[in-house]
């Protein structure tokens, strides 16, 4: 198979730099493509440029992609925190949609024939059963969640008239980080559950909060579906790979293990795994939060061959709580 130049937006973040991590592990020509307001300059690992430059730039973009004789796309630059989306929906639509939009044009004039975009689970906002498979019907509850969708509508659309193929990953709760070190989760004002839990673990904030504990669920806390960061990397340089190999096809897949862990259960194995009691605050629900999701996996697994390695739940707290300690030191 012939391995063209890929470029990777957001591949200075938190996903994106794991994403290049495996590209660059497995042989690929990676150039990362990323305005640095949320990713960072030192996840680019050597060896790999970095173009400082806003996606949503098309003229700019189709520069990039043309001098570097770019074949393929992996679209991960993005604003991804929900609540966020529900108070600034306007800059949403524009750093998520409109700036897709901006890339999808910039790859049209620059003749680039694949795209992997990355989606996400809120596309399918609460639905009443799991697991949720890709045929589920997507109802978003949120702005992000509506900004993803639209970025995937306009690449179906597209693709249809023939001008790439694309793929659609729909992640579920990203979480982990590189199991050499190289990469993790950065950021202040972290929101996602182990990374708020694990600077609670090294001490940089008092506690976790468990955000309701009145759901209908088992043990009252929310359920969620966790992937290893780089067992979803793996799953994108597998997806680029089915579409260069099949260039007449599109595809929309979930990315989970198709496993559900409470709060609780997450909280549980971190003690288990730092050692000691990360000290927690009961409390009541946050706003918009579906009770479970929980992926149906079974479409990756078959399309791709997917095998995940780090699927085990201390293995993905382990790299979290490592990859936190490393920061704080
Ligand atoms: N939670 C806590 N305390 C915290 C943080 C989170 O109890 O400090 C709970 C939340 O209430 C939720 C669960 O932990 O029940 C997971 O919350 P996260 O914020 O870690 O993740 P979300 O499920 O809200 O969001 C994730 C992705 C989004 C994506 C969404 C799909 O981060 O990008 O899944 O529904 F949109």
């Amino acid at each position: 198979m012939s391995k063209p130049p890929v470029l990777v937006t957001g591949g200075a973040g938190y996903i994106g730099s794991h994403a290049v991590l495996a590209l660059h592990d497995a042989g690929w020509r990676v150039v990362v493509a990323d305005n640095l307001s949320n990713g960072r300059r030192e996840a680019v690992p050597d060896g790999v440029e970095l173009v400082e430059v806003d996606v949503g730039d098309g003229a700019a973009m189709a520069r990039v992609l043309a001098e570097r004789n770019i074949g393929a796309i992996m679209h991960f630059a993005g604003s991804i925190v929900v609540p966020e989306s529900v108070s600034d929906p306007h800059f949403y639509y524009r750093n998520n949609t409109v700036a897709s939009h901006a890339l999808v044009g910039a790859a049209m004039t620059a003749g680039v024939r694949h795209i992997l975009f990355s989606s996400t689970a809120a596309t399918y906002g609460a639905p009443d059963t799991v697991p949720i498979d890709e045929d589920t019907p997507t109802r978003p509850i949120n702005p992000y969640g509506w900004s993803k969708l639209m970025t995937e509508q306009m690449l179906r659309d597209i693709a249809a008239t023939g001008a790439f193929n694309y793929g659609a990953l729909r992640y579920f709760n990203v979480a982990g980080a590189d199991p050499q070190g190289r990469s993790g989760q950065v950021g202040k004002g972290a929101t996602h559950l182990l990374k708020v839990a694990c600077e609670a673990a090294v001490g940089k904030r008092p506690h976790v909060n468990v955000f309701g504990t009145d759901y209908p669920t088992p043990d009252g806390t929310c359920i969620r579906d966790y992937i290893h960061v780089s067992d979803l990397a793996s799953a994108h340089v597998l997806a680029l790979e089915s579409l260069i190999a099949s260039p007449s096809e599109s595809f929309t897949l979930n990315c989970g293990y198709g496993r559900g862990t409470s709060v609780l259960e997450m909280l549980d194995a971190l003690d288990r795994v730092n050692g000691a009691p990360v000290p927690r605050v009961m409390g009541p629900r946050r706003a918009g939060d579906p009770p479970q999701l929980v992926a149906s996996n079974r479409r990756l697994v078959e399309r791709l061959g997917w095998a995940p390695r780090f699927a085990d739940t201390d293995t993905i707290i382990q790299s979290a709580l490592d990859w936190e300690r490393r920061l704080y030191a």
